[in-house]
């Protein structure tokens, strides 16, 4: 018999919910436990020490609420204290790094950008796991912190949104890359003017 536990996804805001609904998408017989942390979002201008003590207060909060595993459907979480989280607890605990990798060095001929959070970008994680599994690949990356607000309010797509998403692209598309991660749970959400900016051949990759 499956464990009829609900699996719990946390995220600093709304962002999770692209995650939450791959999943639902993807385990149709399982049920979720959805935790946004709007009250104290952005986590991505923060410090490690302040984003590590946010995630082990929602990890132990979706422990307590009975769930089997837990997703860190944040990238800042995820770059900076999955490895603490994961001693937190006998639970499985799962991060949006590693597939966000993986499905680009599926996609990419060597040039891959990362747009994500200030804190994601500082961490370094998704440079790190991309060299090592293919030295020769080139990584630029951009951290994009209005997008997260645009996200939360809604402004998906429109002029502020394009001039925006232009602002902090150009000199990624400039270098060339052909793949880009959208290493933030919110950025998907605003992925018509991210592709609109960056053009149609470069590949769009999230976690
Ligand atoms: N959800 C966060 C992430 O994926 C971004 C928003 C924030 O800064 O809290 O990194």
């Amino acid at each position: 018999m499956t464990d009829p536990r609900p699996i719990g996804v946390f995220d600093s805001g709304i962002g999770g919910l692209t995650v939450l609904r791959a999943l639902r998408d993807r385990l149709p017989g399982e049920s979720f436990v959805y935790l946004g942390d709007t009250a104290r979002v952005p986590y991505g201008t923060k410090g490690a020490d302040t984003v590590t003590r946010f995630a082990t207060e929602a990890t132990l909060l979706l422990e307590r609420r009975g769930v089997k595993a837990v997703v860190v459907a944040c990238n800042t979480a995820s770059a900076i204290a999955l490895d603490r989280l994961r001693t937190l607890t006998d639970l499985p605990v799962y991060g949006v790094i590693e597939p966000g990798v993986e499905a680009a060095l599926r996609a990419t001929r060597g040039r891959v950008g990362v747009i994500g959070t200030l804190a994601t970008l500082a961490s370094d994680r998704y440079g790190q796991l991309l060299r090592a599994a293919r030295p020769d690949i080139e990584v630029a990356g951009k951290a994009c912190p209005l997008f997260v607000p645009l996200a939360e309010e809604g402004w998906v797509d429109g002029g502020v949104t394009l001039a925006v998403a232009a602002t902090y692209l150009d000199e990624l598309r400039n270098a060339g890359v052909d793949t880009l991660i959208l290493g933030c749970t919110h950025y998907p959400i605003l992925k018509k003017a991210i592709g609109e900016v960056m053009g149609p051949e470069v590949q769009l990759v999230d976690s």
